[in-house]
């Protein structure tokens, strides 16, 4: 695989059943518990209250995805998974997804968004902290393994 020019745009874009393949090889490679399987993915992409996102650079048209959920009536959504190819991280693709996800929710009339994230991932921290989200909350147990997971949110104006 080529390497991603650090120049290189960052686009996002809807996911489409196409898609599928590369979104379970990722979620694979990333997350070693409490995995989207590939029947979770596909009804996702068919529903109302699911936004799959995939971001694409140049000619390379699957780098990286994020989940977000929303709920009838609320004003919070939630972003339930964010990931980068293991070869295109520190690019952007990770700040492109979440932003983009922000766009989601605010285009939903939600305001704000909600995402966990497990208390030992410090490049996921540094990340949302940087984007301007706000740690709230420790849940105990969170995780399948057992892991705790911090709870944090952004105010989308
Ligand atoms: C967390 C994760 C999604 C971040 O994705 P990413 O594409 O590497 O994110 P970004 O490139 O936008 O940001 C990561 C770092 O690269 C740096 N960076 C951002 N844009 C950059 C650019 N254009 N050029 C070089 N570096 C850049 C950022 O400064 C950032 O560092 P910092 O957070 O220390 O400030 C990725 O590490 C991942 O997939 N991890 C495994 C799955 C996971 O843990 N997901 C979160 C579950 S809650």
């Amino acid at each position: 695989m080529n390497p991603l020019p650090a120049t290189a745009p960052v686009r996002v874009r809807r996911a489409e059943r196409s898609d599928l393949d590369d979104l379970v090889a990722l979620e694979e490679a990333s997350f070693d518990s409490d995995r989207l399987s590939r029947t979770q993915y596909r009804r996702h992409l068919d529903s109302d209250s699911a936004r799959v996102l995939v971001a694409s650079a140049n000619h390379r048209r699957f780098l990286g995805t994020a989940v977000v959920f929303f709920r009838q009536g609320s004003a919070v959504a939630r972003l339930y998974s964010i990931a980068t190819r293991p070869d295109a991280r520190g690019m952007g693709v990770g700040s492109a997804l979440l932003a983009a996800a922000e766009d989601a929710a605010r285009q939903r009339g939600c305001r704000r968004l909600r995402l966990e994230v497990r208390v030992d991932n410090e490049t996921a921290t540094r990340l949302y902290e940087r984007l301007g989200y706000r740690r709230f909350a420790r849940v105990a147990g969170y995780y399948e393994d057992g892991a705790d997971g911090w709870r944090y949110e952004k105010a989308l104006d």
